[in-house]
């Protein structure tokens, strides 16, 4: 059986997020379990680069499609590196010329042609569904995010109802709403009115909209936020249009690559450790302490790492309120911060630094070595947020024996299990997890943690159980094709 996965971010070409580790990891299981699964996504300039560059082989241009809105467009076909996922990149002038973030210029603004450029991602997906390429089209399209969200609408006016579509929701706070006076450009003139209707999300069209009414199946990453969407808290406007798509709406957890996050073997740290073996966890802690600038090394010192991108969904702006009094309580705590995003932010990160030198370490940028020594080196791992629909971080930083500190919200409450009160650690502990939003919240949270960091016993059982905490992707991929049977037409059914 033949899956297109269509994202807008796949490691390790282009990433921002956890979307882009996901995408090529299912690709790369769902192979193993012998379905033909491809990847088709925009072909930055740093992707082309990238794929180029990984490649034993040159990127194939294997079709100049019709006109997309944006204009003219060829697929290049590659491998991607270090699988043997086939990859199609989509080259648009447009999508060329963006170097640095694939979605905001170096101001900070959103691209003001994303609704252009993520139009034209959609119109190539269903060319090639359509059979307009030499490639065989595929039975099922699987979507992701609202980059991808118009796919699942546009297969339907075109006709192509044999092919089965799924969205995976991420993120729902990113949308893709864009005005109705873009309609002609985006390809979506002519079409009847009550189909355009469909797309209407508070006066604008909205790409996530889209997908979410068509889709066949609409998936999200954790049973926790599956549920959540559904309410108005979490549902960012969406929950009404949600709710009355219910019956197709089904949780499907993302896994982790324990390959890649391997305490016993990971080539970006220096030592190894595991279960019952724990000495090379003090090794990277010293390591990461240099690294930082931290002082004094002092593998007694508890250390508190952030790794994560500094938005208001990571709660960055109530991070920095509290981390003062955490510090100046804990006067041998030290505190390392990995990480980059609003600008603002990273000057409240690099402000911190300043007053607190010695103790508090900052790089701001994106580094996969450092994220690495991060989790491997931490003690604790501070992973506050508003919303998160799964949350990858804290289980790498788990499978090191780093305690997560973390709020009670979407897939953190699937994957990590609360210790309680001190002293009083509940079976299965992983991580202390905890409600609100405000300083004080977060403040007695880290509290608890280093009440149970005191007691040694409790703080090895959490680490034991941590290390031991699996959500892997053969599990998932086959919930994926379980979902893909489901909505593949006819005979595609046997395919799955
Ligand atoms: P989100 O997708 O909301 O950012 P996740 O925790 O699911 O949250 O995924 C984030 C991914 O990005 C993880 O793989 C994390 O390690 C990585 N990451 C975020 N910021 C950085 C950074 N500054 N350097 C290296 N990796 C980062
Ligand atoms: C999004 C979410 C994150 C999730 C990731 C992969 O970026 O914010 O929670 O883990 O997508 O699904």
């Amino acid at each position: 059986a033949r899956v297109l996965l269509v994202s807008s971010e796949a490691v390790p070409l282009v990433k921002t997020g956890g979307l882009a580790d996901v995408i090529t990891a299912l690709a790369v299981s769902l192979r193993k379990c012998n379905i033909d699964a491809s990847i088709l996504m925009p072909g930055y300039a740093a992707a082309i680069v990238n794929a180029a560059n990984a490649a034993t082989e040159p990127l194939t241009p294997i079709a100049l499609l019709r006109p997309l809105p944006g204009g003219p467009a060829r697929l290049l076909q590659g491998t991607m590196p270090g699988t043997d996922v086939p990859v199609l990149l989509l080259d648009t002038e447009r999508f060329s010329q963006r170097r640095a973030n694939p979605y905001i210029d170096q101001s900070g603004q959103e691209f003001c042609d994303n609704a252009i450029c993520f139009a034209d991602l959609a119109h190539a997906a269903v060319a090639i569904c359509a059979g307009e390429t030499s490639l065989p089209a595929p039975h099922v399209v699987h979507a992701n995010d609202w980059h991808a969200g118009l796919i699942p609408f546009l297969l339907k006016t075109a006709g192509l109802h044999h092919i089965g579509s799924m969205l995976t929701i991420h993120n729902l706070a990113f949308q893709g709403n864009y005005s109705f006076d873009l309609a002609a450009q985006l390809g979506l003139a002519n079409l009847p009115g009550d189909s355009m209707a469909s797309l209407e999300y508070w006066g604008k069209i909205s790409y996530l909209k889209a997908g979410i009414q068509h889709a066949d199946c609409v998936t999200t990453v954790s049973e926790t936020y599956a549920a959540e969407i559904l309410t108005p808290r979490f549902g960012y406007g969406m929950e009404g249009v949600l709710n009355a798509r219910r019956h197709v709406l089904r949780a499907i957890p993302n896994g982790i690559d324990s390959d890649v996050w391997d305490p016993q073997n990971d080539p970006l740290t220096t030592s190894s450790f595991e279960i019952g073996k724990m000495r090379g966890k003090t090794l990277c802690k010293c390591d990461l302490q240099s690294m930082f600038g931290l002082l004094p090394v002092d593998p007694f010192a508890p250390v508190v790492g952030i790794g994560s991108r500094m938005s208001h969904q990571k709660m960055a702006d109530v991070v920095l309120e509290a981390l003062p009094a955490i510090l100046n309580r804990h006067e041998r705590m030290q505190l390392v911060v990995l990480g980059c995003g609003e600008r603002s932010y990273e000057e409240g990160f690099l402000d911190l630094a300043r007053r607190y030198p010695g103790r508090v370490g900052v790089h701001i940028g994106y580094d996969e070595r450092r994220a690495h020594a991060l989790h491997a080196g931490s003690d604790m791992l501070l992973h506050p947020s508003r919303f998160e629909p799964f949350g990858l971080t804290p289980l790498y930083a788990m499978r090191y024996g780093t305690i997560p500190i973390a709020s009670r919200v979407g897939g953190l409450t699937d994957t990590i299990v609360d210790a309680g009160m001190h002293g009083a650690a509940v079976a299965g502990a992983s991580g202390v997890l905890f409600d609100g939003e405000h300083a004080q919240d977060m403040e007695a949270a880290v509290e608890r943690a280093f009440d149970l960091h005191r007691d040694r016993a409790t703080w090895q059982t959490m680490q034991r159980n941590a290390m031991e905490t699996n959500f892997d992707w053969p599990t998932s991929a086959a919930a994926y094709i379980d979902a893909y049977k489901n909505i593949a037409a006819g005979e595609a059914k046997a395919a799955f």
